[in-house]
């Protein structure tokens, strides 16, 4: 048996990690409490009950995977040391779990928890679940934010995971936004192309690696496997009875129906993870909903965005960094040391990379290719600076530091014009025929040719530092 969300919220408060709080209302009490929750970097993961006009037991859990800690706990990594042991652990970890995809396909099994309640026709409310007005000018409640929503291209049967904000629009209806590219969205657009209504299942409650998982840009079709391995097992799913999707048999709560062609409804605006109401209201596809699976006592996973850090902040820094520095290593590109998304970029908007230059142009290439592959979210890549291996990337005033004093803008800053962006970019104004953005690539290297004689960092003398050390350590904890 994995661990359902239950389980990992049993684990998580033995470790102190978790608070329960009663009589915080849906309507913006439960998302700014979130939102300020955030801002604490030793921050609980916080379980809603009692919600106002809904009963005991019909839950709200919000940040899950805040912490780095959390991150570590949920991902089975080291959870007290340092966050270089993390991200070594992390590598390790990521780099089996990707080796061995085949092995954890997931399983089809015909019973679960998530089948104690069944909901159809006109029993269909889907605010039956207490789903939180988070943002003061949120369009509406959005039901999906800690969730999944899975769909099958029609071509190849692959299957994807991914998170896109789901609104409610009325009892049987929901509302979504995918950003143009995304996997799901590629799935129901070849739907409706020809002429099809896309079958779309939504999990919105589970164990936070369902959320993890659905939230990185892995390649097509991987990700329940994905999923398998990092739970250590294939996944256990039940085929779905209406749109023939799997769902996993724990989930808490699960929402299955079809997505129209060429039916939409206004959705938005929702606070971004940009920090912005960027996208405003638009038209965007529904979900006419078939059917409501969920266990006694639900708990729906919320993860409302906000200015960073927000919840799935911090694990997107961890591995989406960790996929970057693979991806760069298979293209070829050698000696990267370190990647680094700071969570203040969010998402893939500033990316730092550590290299030891070997050739001249070592630096440039690394920047070209990680801006690529850090706007595979659609949005991202805006800033990519590539450092000297002697900088931690992971620490922001070193990063700085380099840029002020090893770049020089008028050689080393190239801008990338007409590239990918989404709806979500603050800095487009909309509407727009066209989704273009830039990017800066700043190489803050030592210069090539003559980087042996740049000029010397003031460094410490080791002899020195070690008997300091050995005399004043204890007392000045050095
Ligand atoms: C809380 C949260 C909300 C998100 N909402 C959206 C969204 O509304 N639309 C979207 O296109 N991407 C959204 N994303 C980003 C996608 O989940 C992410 O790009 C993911 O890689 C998409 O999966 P895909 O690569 O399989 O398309 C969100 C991410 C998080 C963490």
């Amino acid at each position: 048996m994995t661990e359902d969300l239950r389980a990992w919220l049993e684990r998580i408060e033995k470790e102190g990690e978790l608070k329960k709080l009663e009589g915080v209302h849906w309507d913006l009490e439960i998302g700014n409490l979130t939102a300020l929750n955030s801002q604490r970097r030793n921050a609980p993961a916080l379980l809603f009950d009692k919600i106002p006009g809904y009963p005991p037991g019909f839950r709200v859990l919000t940040g899950a995977i805040l912490t780095p800690r959390r991150v570590a706990l949920t991902l089975g990594l080291p959870a007290d040391g340092t966050q270089q042991e993390m991200i070594d652990a992390a590598r390790q970890k990521l780099k089996y779990w990707l080796a061995n995809l085949d092995s954890f396909k997931p399983r089809v099994v015909s019973e679960g928890p998530v089948l104690q309640n069944i909901k159809k026709g006109k029993d269909i409310n889907v605010l039956q679940f207490p789903a939180p007005k988070w943002h003061k000018k949120d369009g509406g409640r959005y039901i999906g934010t800690g969730h999944t929503m899975v769909t099958r291209d029609p071509e190849t049967n692959e299957l994807n995971l991914g998170t896109y904000r789901v609104m409610v629009q009325n009892e049987n209806t929901l509302g979504f936004h995918i950003s143009p590219g995304k996997h799901g969205r590629l799935h129901f657009e070849k739907y409706h192309a020809r002429g099809q209504k896309a079958p779309i299942l939504l999990s919105l409650g589970h164990n936070p690696l369902v959320f993890a998982a659905s939230t990185l840009s892995l390649p097509m079709g991987v990700e329940y496997n994905y999923l398998g391995a990092m739970r250590g097992q294939p996944v256990d799913v039940i085929e779905e009875e209406v749109t023939g999707l799997p769902m996993p048999a724990d989930s808490e709560i699960v929402i299955a129906g079809w997505c129209p062609p060429g039916k939409t409804m206004p959705e938005g605006p929702f606070g971004e993870y940009t920090g912005y109401y960027a996208s405003g209201e638009r038209q965007n596809p529904i979900i006419e909903v078939e059917r409501v699976y969920y266990r006694h006592d639900p708990i729906l996973n919320g993860a409302p965005p906000s200015r960073p850090p927000d919840d799935g902040s911090y694990h997107l820094s961890l591995i989406g960094s960790l996929l970057i520095e693979m991806e760069l290593a298979k293209l070829g590109v050698p000696d990267v040391k370190a990647v680094w998304l700071h969570e203040s970029g969010p998402g893939y908007f500033f990316v730092t990379i550590a290299i030891k230059q070997r050739f001249a142009g070592h630096a440039k290439q690394a920047a070209l290719y990680a801006s690529e592959l850090s706007a595979r979210a659609g949005l991202g890549g805006r800033y990519v600076i590539v450092v000297d291996e002697d900088i931690d990337v992971t620490d922001i005033n070193q990063v700085v530091w380099a840029l002020c004093t090893r770049s020089d803008p008028e050689k080393d800053l190239d801008i990338i014009r007409r590239v990918r962006s989404t709806p979500l970019d603050p800095v487009i104004k909309k509407p727009t025929a066209g989704l273009f953005a830039s990017r800066a690539l700043i190489t803050a290297v030592r210069p090539w040719e003559w980087k042996d004689q740049f000029p010397e960092v003031i460094g410490l003398d080791e002899d020195v530092v070690a008997g300091l050390k050995r005399r004043f350590g204890k007392e000045l904890n050095l």
